[in-house]
């Protein structure tokens, strides 16, 4: 983690106002990214859009929502010229000590096989592979399986 750059980094609730620059990082970032409609639907239900910003500039988002003591992460982003400079690590952080104040004691995700770099952060941060959906996400060949992971907090 590069400390000048994550001392700059603020973390703040987005609204529906900020959805221009998250439907712009969500885009580049997806090969099947949710859409503008998604990420407003999240928003009315009560979900939390967390998001990164360096100044005015979006760096990287998580969606999640608590139901009684549990979290789920339903996505976690980071622009990819923002990458490898522990963003996504702050976002993780930050929304697992949100749940500890909240109540929460468990948060889940689901991730793709694939998907290297998500699976080393979660497991660095304590996530367990609990779970393997086969053929859960459309790829472009087809299907890919998926693992649920969880953390206790
Ligand atoms: C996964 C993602 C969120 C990581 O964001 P990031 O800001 O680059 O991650 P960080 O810089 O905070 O890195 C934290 C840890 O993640 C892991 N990691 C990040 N990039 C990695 C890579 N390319 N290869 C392997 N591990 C990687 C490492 O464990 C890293 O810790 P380290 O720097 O001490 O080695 C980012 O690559 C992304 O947005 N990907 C596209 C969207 C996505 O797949 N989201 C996850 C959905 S479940």
């Amino acid at each position: 983690m590069n400390p000048e750059f994550s001392e700059r980094v603020a973390l703040e609730l987005l609204q529906e106002k900020d959805l221009a620059a998250v439907m712009h990082i969500e885009k580049c970032c997806y090969s099947f990214p949710w859409s503008q409609g998604v990420f407003a639907d999240c928003l009315r239900s009560g979900y939390d859009l967390l998001g990164a910003w360096d100044n005015s500039r979006l760096l990287g988002y998580a969606v999640l929502r608590q139901v009684l003591d549990e979290i789920h992460l339903l996505n976690l982003c980071v622009a990819p010229h923002c990458r490898g400079q522990g963003v996504a690590r702050i976002l993780l952080r930050s929304l697992m000590q949100g749940a500890r104040e909240n109540g929460a004691v468990v948060v889940s995700l689901e991730v793709r096989a694939s998907n290297v770099a998500a699976r080393a952060l979660y497991r660095s941060e304590g996530f367990m592979d609990i779970a393997l959906r086969p053929d859960y996400y459309p790829d472009a060949r087809g299907r890919e399986d998926g693992h649920i992971m969880e953390c206790h907090l």
